[in-house]
């Protein structure tokens, strides 16, 4: 951890531990069987801009349906989790929703943690004007890779993961990041997450294949990131988008289907693509409320309440460390 750079009611820290390994992850990921890219490289300032977008698409129901849900309980989220807590956000982004929570519990400390230096940043000024009350301790994180944040001595801690990020991570590593949050917010510390739901095919499917195509233009944006970051020349219309929804495993999954049998010099490696050949972009688990339980009870939490929207799309949980 370096120093906490200090402005007004803001503090922003850095974690030693964020590296810049583009280079590597996309010649490991080029090289594997089947070929894969690490959804990290979506977020260029496009990527955000088109993740906006993506949330508000009229086929993408779990931005809305958790915001409607956060509005809706906000009162019972405050009694439970407490006022005055140690608040930690986890990929906090532009820190939206975070605003009707912060109304609600009004914790005396804030700490989004985000990768994007940028969106911090700006999120952090922001809020620390909208609310003069608030202390905002912003950490840039990798989750990928191991961190630690700042110890605010003895309170109450909650942590806030929304968005179904959770979901983005295989099972296995989903479970390690709990275990994480289940040390951020010790022995009775509570975690707010928001989960989305199994439900029908078609509706999952269609979430993540917009008739506008908005879905499309994020998942090819990748190859445009690693375009500029990296020299090379891919050329994005070569691949199209295709996201299924994997029953067998429970996930959605987003490919970039190579469209021709083409070789991608990437530096001084040179990456043979078949004609259908596909690169894994991303990953997005879907959990009943009983699976979902039975994941984060391996990771050390006690399941405390769930709620859910009327047509089953979408829940909220409530979970508290139990050792
Ligand atoms: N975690 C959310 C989900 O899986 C949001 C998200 C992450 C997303 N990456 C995405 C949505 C790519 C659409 C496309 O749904």
């Amino acid at each position: 951890m370096n120093q906490a750079i200090k402005k007004e009611r803001i503090y922003y820290y850095e974690q030693h531990k964020v590296v810049d390994s583009m280079s590597d992850d996309v010649h490991q990921g080029f090289s594997a069987t089947p070929k894969k890219l690490s959804p990290k490289y979506f977020y260029d300032q496009r990527g955000s801009q088109l993740f906006d977008e993506i949330t508000e698409l009229p086929e993408y129901y779990p931005t809305r349906t958790e915001i409607s849900l956060l509005k809706k309980h906000a009162g019972e989220f405050s009694e439970l989790l407490g006022e005055n807590s140690i608040l930690f956000e986890l990929g906090s982004g532009s820190s939206l929703k975070i605003r009707i929570l912060l109304e609600a519990l009004r914790p005396s400390v804030y700490v989004p943690m985000d990768i994007s230096k940028a969106h911090l940043i700006e999120s952090s000024q922001r809020l620390a004007e909208d609310y003069p009350w608030l202390e905002v301790h912003a950490n840039r994180v990798d989750y990928s890779q191991d961190w630690e944040v700042p110890d605010f001595g003895p309170g109450r801690y909650n942590a806030f993961f929304p968005g179904s990020s959770i979901g983005n991570f295989d099972p296995k590593d989903a479970c390690r990041l709990l275990e994480q949050v289940a040390k951020l917010v010790g022995n009775k510390g509570g975690l707010l997450i928001g989960v989305d739901l199994k439900k029908e095919k078609s509706v999952l499917e269609d979430a993540y294949n917009d008739s506008a195509g908005v879905t499309a233009q994020f998942n090819l944006n990748l190859l445009h990131h690693i375009n500029h970051q990296m020299n090379s020349e891919i050329d994005p219309e070569t691949f199209s988008h295709k996201a299924i929804y994997n029953d067998r495993v429970g996930r959605i999954e987003m490919h970039l289907v190579s469209n021709k049998e083409q070789s991608i010099q990437i530096e001084d490696q040179t990456y043979r693509f078949n004609k259908g050949e596909s690169i894994h972009t991303e990953s997005s688990y879907k959990y009943s409320v009983e699976e979902f339980h039975h994941l984060v009870k391996q990771a050390g939490f006690d399941p405390v309440k769930v709620w859910t929207d009327e047509q089953n799309l979408f829940s909220i949980h409530y979970l508290q460390v139990n050792k």
